[in-house]
């Protein structure tokens, strides 16, 4: 996946793109490029495999002149991460220039059957066709506009693709075809942006309009068009207006936005609850999801990716716990291909922090087109996942930068509590008195996790003494299984160390022939009703001259008789207390990361979003 600009307007198109491009980073960031038109058609192209800021460099002081252009921060599906295939990509002959998000899915035919026409490929990329698909359409006589309309017909597969060309100063076009990422179109004085996403184009409009699958947009210093890629009918659609804190993603005293970020979580989680749980009255309201929505609903299925999965993972334990409903998690990437049993009694909870993540947004597809009732748990506003649900619980983050989700793990988990009080107070599964001893608890948690986020240099301390292991192993049991995946997930994304996260009654199952010195375990064992259990799997790490760091319920002397190193969280109900586990366990895996110097921010091979397959 990729993040897309273009801009056309009365301002230098190449400072306005590479601020655009710095927002979008978080997408990709293994090659950027731009191009830049000027009023006489002289086109201008500078891409460089590494990060934006290296392409930023090699550009100052000899910036590109011109008011319309098009850039590209990659994260690389076909061809290597190098200079010939970072975007942008043009034709043969220079005419037209592309960026694209996406995957054409019959590249191989469509290439070959351009070779046979005569077009020379400069790239490795499946992205170029599209600039020689549209450089063929405009030799016919054809629009720009019109163009990119054919070219989409002609490629399979989901993408977001904006683009421009010499013939047409002035100008730039955007297209958007399935769940590829988004494309959304900032609607200034005399000026347009277009760009992948809203970070992108706010600092420049607050007027945006969305385009939805199967739309194109047209966009000129007199305004835009939006047309309908089937039928090339113009659409009428008005801009919106949305808020924004540009401050919100300055990385402020912090080194690194994932530490910013988990520092932020006392904030998130009092935000996600704010004005839905009254704690005078008990009242619950959810103003994303209308009541009739949860009235009837017989079952629950929770889909999501990686971080968003743990917590569809938890969101189950609160699903049987307080609605008594039967439910069930699914990888979103697993869902639709099983060809899933649903109804109009199902609800489908997806969990996405950015609402853009291919994988889910098929999910949510799937669920729609089995007749499903949908709510998204998700901290973009308007994004794809938002637009296509039938509720949203906002989980009110602000702008997660990092790669790595913290803030947004814990935000959801709060979000994913709330929706399910009010399923459960729905159904009446719960009674006043129920639902008043479900919510009491969540005040306190701004200020427990708060108190957590304090202990960063305790955290830091055991982290220095493990940075060297290469493997680690995360053991937890009921609840506490999905945050083991997620101790281990944060270690494995920012520190490249091998980390494994299992059910600890799995552990005699196979991962036990693993222990030794050289394999530290992460034992969450608070004392909760597992307790007795999660001792015994203790007991056996020891057995096998295993290192074993707890983490555990403050006070709890026992374990400190079995593990070498303790992590200690507050006591708090069981459905909370993920909430509280999972903080030691970013934070430890955060200054593993800076110790290894990794970049913690944007590591190696991954994105902040996954908006392809
Ligand atoms: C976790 O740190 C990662 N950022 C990743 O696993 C992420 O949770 C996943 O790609 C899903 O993204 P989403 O929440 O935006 O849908």
């Amino acid at each position: 996946m990729c993040g897309i600009v273009g801009y056309v307007g009365h301002r230098p198109a190449a400072p306005l793109i590479i601020e655009a491009l710095q927002r979008l980073e978080y997408r990709g960031y293994d090659s950027a490029g731009l191009a830049i038109l000027d009023a006489d058609g002289n086109l201008a192209v500078r891409k460089r495999a590494g990060k934006l800021e290296e392409l930023a460099c090699s550009l100052q002081g000899s910036l590109p002149q011109g008011n319309t252009g098009v850039g590209h921060t990659r994260w690389a599906t076909h061809g290597r991460p190098n200079d010939l295939n970072a975007h942008p990509h043009s034709d043969c002959r220079g005419e037209v220039v592309v960026v694209h998000n996406g995957i054409i899915e019959s590249h191989h035919q469509l290439k070959e059957g351009l070779k046979a026409r005569g077009h020379r490929f400069l790239s490795e990329t499946d992205s170029e066709i599209i600039a020689h698909l549209m450089e063929e359409a405009l030799g016919r006589g054809l629009t720009l506009a019109e163009a990119l309309r054919q070219a989409m017909a002609v490629i399979q597969g989901a993408h977001a693709v904006v683009a421009m060309a010499r013939s047409c100063p002035g100008k730039i076009v955007g297209a958007r075809v399935g769940n590829a990422g988004g494309l959304v179109v900032g609607v200034g004085q005399n000026e347009a942006v277009i760009a992948s996403d809203l970070p992108a184009i706010l600092p420049f409009t607050r007027h945006v309009v969305f385009l939805n699958d199967g739309e194109m947009v047209e966009a000129g210093p007199e305004g835009v068009a939006l047309r309908s890629l089937a039928t090339g009918a113009l659409i009428e659609r008005t801009a919106v207006r949305v808020p924004y804190d540009p401050v919100s993603v300055a990385k402020g005293p912090y080194k690194h936005f994932m530490l910013k970020e988990m520092m932020e979580q006392p904030e998130a989680i009092l935000d996600t609850l704010r004005g839905r749980v009254d704690l005078e009255s008990l009242d619950l309201h959810l103003e994303g999801v209308d009541p009739s929505l949860l009235k009837g609903v017989e079952r629950v299925v929770l889909v999501g990716m990686g971080t968003s999965l743990h917590a569809a993972m938890v969101g189950r334990h609160y699903v049987e716990q307080i609605a008594r409903l039967p439910a069930e998690w699914d990888n979103a990437s697993e869902f639709r291909y099983r060809d899933p049993i649903l109804d109009d009694r199902v609800l489908v909870i997806a969990v996405s922090q950015s609402g853009e993540t291919a994988d889910t947004l098929a999910a949510m597809v799937e669920a729609r087109r089995k007749g499903a009732r949908l709510v998204a748990v998700c901290n973009v506003v308007g994004s794809q996942a938002t637009r296509m649900a039938d509720g949203v619980v906002y989980t009110r983050c602000g702008l997660e930068i990092g790669v790595c989700s913290t803030k947004t793990f814990t935000a959801s988990l709060v979000a994913l509590y709330l929706l399910v009080c009010a399923l459960a107070t729905s159904r009446q599964a719960i009674d006043r008195q129920a639902l008043g001893q479900l919510l009491l608890p969540m005040a306190r948690l701004p200020y427990l996790v708060g108190e957590l986020t304090k202990r960063s240099h305790e955290y830091e301390a055991l982290a220095h003494a493990f940075a060297h292991y290469q493997n680690f192993l995360y053991l937890g049991r009921g609840i506490q299984y999905p945050i083991a995946l997620e101790g281990a997930l944060k270690l494995k994304e920012v520190s490249y160390i091998h980390a494994e996260g299992y059910p600890a009654g799995e552990m005699k199952h196979g991962p036990i022939a693993l222990i030794d010195q050289n394999m530290p375990v992460m034992a969450i064992a608070l004392r909760d009703e597992l307790w007795d259990k999660m001792r015994n799997n203790m007991e056996q790490v020891r057995a096998r001259d295993g290192t074993i760091i707890a983490v555990a319920t403050e006070g709890d002397e026992e374990v400190q008789q079995l593990a070498h190193h303790t992590l200690w969280v507050p006591p708090a109900p069981t459905l909370l207390s993920p909430i509280l586990t999972v903080i030691p366990l970013q934070f430890f895996a955060y200054h593993i990361a800076v110790r290894r110097g990794c970049d913690v921010d944007q590591p190696r091979n991954l994105a902040k979003t996954v908006t392809v397959e």
